[in-house]
């Protein structure tokens, strides 16, 4: 696909965290690209996350769901799209365990929903995916590409089963497809459901943070910049059919995580409180990107320095997420930690 950039983008799920910032980030290094983004709005889908460029000529938005055929043809259509970029999903574990079958519509038949279209109409696909699909990797083990899929909770088979649908769409149709698989994404607007966003807002707020079990589970936290330039590689530099891992390649305990938040905020560590564990939780994610960084990319951040960055921009933007803290959130955050905060009024 090298050399072949694509005029006219399809950005489904780009009002979403790793959405916008793409778009984001697309507009600045590729600004003759026509970016139409598809999105539903549902929580975690907010227009306020593309603020900034909106006024963009070459950006607009369609409201919609990536499960409703008609709707995508007729824009892919209307627009002459020749590459679909899919973000749109339901990403959070948690929410997966209380209201699974949403997961299996969106992630799957949505994704399912996009290949058909762009085989209908030839149009070049990205699978925006996740390290999550792996499942638990023990130490000192990191995942390949070509590793077997094993994933454990109801979000990561979604995924996983969507993953699937587009590699069978290349060796059934020769649809020019791509994936990556990204490991825990960080920075400026991730809905405060996530861990980092949610224990950042907390500590500014000078609420406990609910720390699931031990707290030594390993994650790779990648910063979303990051996660951007690996896309683009691979959209850039990538083989039809090949996926590609993204993350930094070295993974680190949550309470090393949790420090590093505190710490660059200036509270105290005894705001962590150890809590009930999610059920299923994986141990550690791992995953190597040698296979993406042999396109050329070249990942900027330490997962520290990926955090410690995102901890310090939710410090200067409680405009953005104090009104989704107050907003629906609420109920959430009552039904997901009540019963592990009790005596903070969650
Ligand atoms: P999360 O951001 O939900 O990503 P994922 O579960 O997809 O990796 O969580 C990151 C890590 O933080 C994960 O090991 C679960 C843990 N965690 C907590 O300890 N407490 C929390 O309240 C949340 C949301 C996550």
């Amino acid at each position: 696909m090298s050399g072949t950039l694509p005029q006219n983008l399809l950005v489904t799920g780009g009002c979403g965290f790793i959405g916008s910032n793409f778009v984001r980030f697309w507009l600045s290094r590729h600004p003759q690209c026509r970016i139409v983004v598809y999105d539903l709005l549902t929580y975690a889908g907010r227009q306020e996350n593309l603020a900034d460029c909106w006024a963009h000529p070459n950006l607009q938005l369609v409201i919609g769901d990536i499960s409703n055929q008609e709707q995508v043809l007729q824009v892919c259509q209307d627009h002459a799209i020749d590459l679909i970029i899919n973000f749109a999903a339901e990403t959070h574990v948690d929410q997966s365990i209380v209201r699974p079958l949403v997961f299996t519509e969106t992630n799957v038949r949505g994704t399912h929903v996009l290949l058909e279209v762009a085989r209908e109409l030839e149009i070049r696909f990205h699978q925006v995916s996740t390290d999550e699909v792996y499942g638990h990797v023990p130490e000192p083990q990191q995942r390949l590409e070509q590793d077997a899929l094993s994933p454990r909770s109801p979000y990561a088979a979604s995924k996983a089963a969507a993953d699937q649908l587009v590699q069978a769409y290349f060796i059934t149709y020769g649809l020019r497809v791509t994936t990556t698989r990204g490991s825990n994404t960080v920075g400026p607007y991730q809905h405060p459901e996530k861990a980092v966003p949610l224990f950042s807002t907390n500590a500014l707020l000078d609420r406990e943070l609910p720390v699931y079990g031990d707290g030594l589970q390993q994650r790779d936290y990648t910063h979303v910049h990051d996660h951007c330039t690996g896309i683009e590689a691979v959209l850039l530099h990538g083989q039809p059919g090949e996926i590609y891992n993204v993350g930094t390649g070295a993974e680190i305990a949550n309470l090393e995580m949790v420090a590093v938040i505190l710490d660059t905020l200036g509270k105290d560590h005894r705001l962590v409180k150890h809590v009930k564990d999610r059920p299923g939780h994986d141990r550690r994610y791992s995953v190597n990107v040698t296979k993406l960084r042999a396109l050329g990319w070249v990942p900027q951040y330490t997962c520290q320095q990926a955090i410690a960055e995102t901890a310090q921009w939710y410090a200067g933007h409680a405009d953005w997420w104090q009104p989704i803290r107050e907003g629906s959130f609420r109920q959430y955050y009552q039904e997901q930690y009540s019963a592990r905060l009790p005596d903070t009024g969650a």
